[in-house]
């Protein structure tokens, strides 16, 4: 049995969706432990693509249970439509689907309140931050509340007390009602997965979102508000580090970002669009363009760390196919100051001058190799260089958006 977690190593937006749907192939069980329907996790099967939000990408393999952690939270009226369109895909949900009893709810003022304030850090506006700003705050409506209606109300108003802007009763209905349609879904997760473990099931844990993005270890202010790296796993499902067998992270094989904040490596006009245009680099939740730049091996070697990662997964290689020069960043300048690890201060960051070491490119379409030993020799130094810089192992190489197009290194 094994218990792998699989983050994203970056920004977000690494291709955690179609590794996590390699990787389901083997495990029991997929748990979401952290964000909320701000991740857009894309999994192309055939000619389909599907996108989720909220649901873990195992749901797309047959016979799989998908459990959603207590450190997700949850839109109720978006957790419903996204089991709504799968089931018309054809997806059978209800017994492969668990939900923690104590994942936290977002409420319409939370995502008001989200597009308010979260222009000037580029949220998605989908209520993430208000969410856990209750939570911690203690006065947050959890996925439990919705099946007592007396608790529900009480804590709806005292929430709202003194509001114009928002009916309390209108909201309390409303959320009732998603709790009848929640109901069969609830359970007590931890037992759930602590039993799994125990009966020597395979489980794996998919993040959300990327180091990068992470609260604690993120580009501060310019995060998301939860546990994006490896240890949200074990508090945001309740299963202890002990457990824990394996830390893949997923790595672009460039960079990108969504939203605002700090990017070191982004690249100038000409290069961003080739390559946005190249890697289909546009949100998968908001459509909004992403950021794109240079690999920055200072993020990911501090990624590596903060995740404790075992190896590594290479997504899109075969974007950098037509680029006959391609950097990898391995210190920032600023002040006259080398930085070869990734510093706290977001002014560093936000004003400093990348170090750029040079590779030759390939020239040659990677998208049809199907091992590694065909990749261009070129290819295969690059990937070797990364390996080298960030002092871990790459497991597997991804070098288009179907399943086929991945095998390991
Ligand atoms: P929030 O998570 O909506 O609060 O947004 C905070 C920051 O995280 C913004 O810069 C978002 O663009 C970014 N973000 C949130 N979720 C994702 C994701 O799944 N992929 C990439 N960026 C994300």
């Amino acid at each position: 049995m094994s218990c792998k977690i699989v983050v994203g190593a970056q920004w977000g937006d690494e291709g955690k969706g179609k590794i996590i749907d390699i990787l389901s192939r083997d495990a029991d069980i997929i748990a979401r432990y952290q964000g909320g329907n701000n991740a857009g996790h894309t999994v192309v099967i055939g000619d389909e693509e599907f996108i989720l939000h909220l649901i873990p990408s195992g749901i797309l393999r047959k016979g799989k249970l998908c459990i959603i952690g207590n450190g997700v939270v949850i839109d109720p009226e978006a957790l419903l439509s996204e089991i709504n369109t799968l089931e018309k895909k054809g997806i059978k949900i209800d017994a492969r689907l668990m939900i923690s009893e104590s994942a936290h709810v977002i409420l319409p003022y939370h995502k008001v309140i989200d597009k308010r304030r979260g222009a000037k850090i580029g949220t998605t506006g989908r209520g993430i931050g208000p969410c856990y700003i209750d939570k911690m705050a203690r006065c947050g409506i959890r996925m439990i509340d919705l099946m007592n209606p007396e608790s529900l109300r009480k804590k709806i108003f005292a929430n709202l007390e003194g509001s114009q802007e928002f009916n309390a009763e209108q909201i309390y209905k409303e959320y009732l009602e998603y709790g009848k349609k929640i109901k069969k879904y609830l359970a007590n997760v931890s037992q759930v997965l602590n039993k799994a473990i125990a009966k020597k099931k395979n489980i794996l844990f998919e993040g959300a979102q990327g180091a990068l993005l992470d609260i604690d270890h993120g580009t501060y202010p310019y995060v998301t508000s939860s546990s994006a790296t490896a240890g949200g796993a074990s508090t945001g499902t309740g299963v202890g580090p002990t457990r824990i067998d394996e830390v893949i992270g997923v790595v672009k094989a460039y960079t990108t970002r969504v939203g605002e904040g700090p990017f070191p490596t982004e690249f100038e006009k000409g290069l961003m669009e080739k390559i946005r245009t190249k890697g289909k680099e546009f949100g998968a939740t908001t459509g909004r363009p992403r950021r794109c730049g240079w690999f920055d091996a200072v993020i990911v070697k501090h990624s590596v760390a903060v995740n404790g990662l075992d190896e590594i997964v290479i997504t899109k290689l075969d974007v950098l196919d037509e680029m006959d020069k391609i950097k990898i960043c391995t210190g920032y300048k600023y002040q006259g100051k080398l930085y070869k690890d990734f510093p706290a201060d977001i002014e560093v960051l936000e004003k400093c001058e990348p170090v750029y070491e040079s590779c030759n490119g390939w020239m040659k379409d990677t998208t049809l190799v199907t091992k590694y030993k065909d990749l261009p020799e070129n290819a295969k130094k690059y990937l070797g260089r990364l390996s080298k810089i960030l002092n871990v192992k790459i497991g597997m190489v991804s070098v288009g958006s179907k399943r086929e197009q991945a095998f390991k290194a």
